[in-house]
């Protein structure tokens, strides 16, 4: 089967330009002028810019996590492509005193047969020990997973020591592989969060003044100094403030390359909202931090210190966020965000011109690609590359609202908010995922992505 998007302009991380784009079966066969093909369905992208399907490369679907699980699964999932996310990057998570084979059957369990879009997974190692050791290569060399995600905070459930977390650095190393990690001081957290309880302090407002900045800056800075004694190729996820940025330009300094992404609620929402009645919706980790912060983060973009802008996707219904409605530490933390990252950040980035659409594009599909070994077959709109494309309207005006998303979670950390610039069409792997909200495509279509070694270069 074949597809022409005609009279649209297509867009990559490098060019611009009004060009026609035919796809034959999953891919890219051509890219020209008044391209032609008899028997094919033809889509007319007049007005629309014809962008590389997002990669979110960090969202968590059915995810056991704080005594219940996240309420979108690989199912539900599905809201990604209503949005133009194509391919998401999921968490496993290894449970303490047991395998990484386990937690990945598990989450296999879980997956498939369910998907919608295309999805691959990072391993977190929560327990590295003689056993996991041995697992490592095994998940780089035959399941394509090759990045380790680590936790240096979540005290008691997921956090990893300094030992543990050079040991997991160097064996990464050796085989080809990626340490990605939450990079915030667990133990200053945890004496924060008690000293917080025992005062009686326990509205959501001091989920935040547990995790200051210095707590961010601190595990960053340690985390840099680790990847760089070890030479592991190193990325940090859910980067927030300007400290912690600054361990990554302090690395550059020193001619280390340290990998970082931030997540769209951190450039567009700030701390102001722990001060409301319903700050329980925002409760995540790290939190939402100062204006000033997100000064910084828009520059680290336009700087090439962030390379990714992903969400961390991990709702919870009210009514789970209600577990902590005595106590802070209880309610789950996480945000949803796996629909509305492409069109907030092309609304508040491209539209209101902090960014051009071509670093629109870099950061949220071919950075992605190239950080997490996906590239040149997804992330960018090339001959032979996966037909991954969305059709977006730079000037349709659009409100956000829990009563129209389409994430299985009842608020919307955005309710009400305008944006201009809607994804009309979502193609995945050449066929036709979502037209003008209409899903076209049968569960099950989506597919887990092997990932390639990777270099920690762009
Ligand atoms: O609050 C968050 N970020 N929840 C998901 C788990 C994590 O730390 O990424
Ligand atoms: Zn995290
Ligand atoms: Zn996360």
């Amino acid at each position: 089967m074949s597809l022409l998007i005609k009279n649209g302009t297509v867009v990559t991380a490098a060019d611009f330009h009004r060009a026609d784009v035919l796809i034959e079966g999953e891919h890219v066969k051509a890219i020209g002028d008044d391209l032609k093909a008899d028997g094919a369905e033809v889509i007319d992208a007049k007005g629309q810019f014809v962008l590389p399907g997002g990669i979110d490369p960090h969202v968590h679907l059915d995810m056991p996590f704080m005594g219940t699980f996240s309420s979108d699964n690989y199912e539900t999932g599905l809201a990604a492509l209503h949005g133009g996310t194509t391919t998401v990057i999921d968490f496993i998570l290894q449970t303490q005193g047991k395998s990484l084979r386990n937690a990945l059957e598990s989450w296999q369990g879980r997956m498939n047969g369910n998907l919608y879009g295309d999805l691959s997974f990072h391993m977190a190692v929560t327990d590295f020990n003689d056993d996991t050791k041995k697992e490592v290569r095994e998940m780089i060399e035959q399941e394509g997973i090759t990045s380790f995600k680590t936790f240096m905070a979540y005290k008691g459930a997921l956090m990893i020591d300094d030992r543990q977390m050079v040991g997991l650095m160097q064996e990464v190393k050796e085989h080809g592989g990626m340490v990605i990690v939450h990079a915030t001081n667990g133990d200053m957290i945890d004496y924060l969060v008690q000293k917080h309880r025992s005062e009686g302090k326990l509205s959501p407002l001091y989920h935040y003044l547990s995790q200051p900045e210095i707590t961010e800056a601190e595990a960053s800075h340690r985390f840099c100094d680790m990847a760089s004694y070890t030479g592991v190729p190193a990325y940090i996820v859910h980067l927030t403030c300007e400290g912690a940025l600054n361990a990554v330009r302090d690395a550059a300094r020193r001619g280390q390359r340290v990998l970082a992404e931030t997540c769209i609620q951190y450039l567009l929402l700030d701390a102001s909202l722990y001060e409301r009645a319903d700050g329980a919706k925002w409760v995540m980790s790290p939190p939402l931090r100062e204006k000033k912060d997100q000064k910084q983060l828009w520059a680290g973009i336009e700087q090439g210190s962030l390379q990714v802008v992903a969400t961390d996707h991990c709702p919870f219904m009210m009514a789970q966020k209600a577990m902590g409605s005595a106590d802070f530490s209880k309610i789950p933390n996480g945000h949803p965000a796996i629909e509305h990252r492409m069109e907030l950040l092309f609304s508040e980035g491209v539209n209101k011109k902090k960014i051009s659409v071509n670093k629109f594009v870099e950061v949220t599909a071919t950075n992605p690609a190239k950080v997490f070994g996906m590239f040149p077959r997804k992330g960018t709109i090339g001959i032979g590359s996966d037909a991954d494309i969305i059709l977006l309207d730079p000037n349709e005006r659009h409100t956000l609202s829990a009563k129209t998303h389409h994430m299985n979670v009842d608020y919307s950390g955005y309710e009400g908010m305008q944006l201009t610039g809607k994804v009309k069409t979502t193609i995945l792997r050449g066929q036709v995922a979502v037209h003008n909200g209409e899903v076209r495509i049968k569960k099950g279509y989506g597919k887990f992505v092997r990932r390639n070694k990777v270099s920690g270069m762009l």
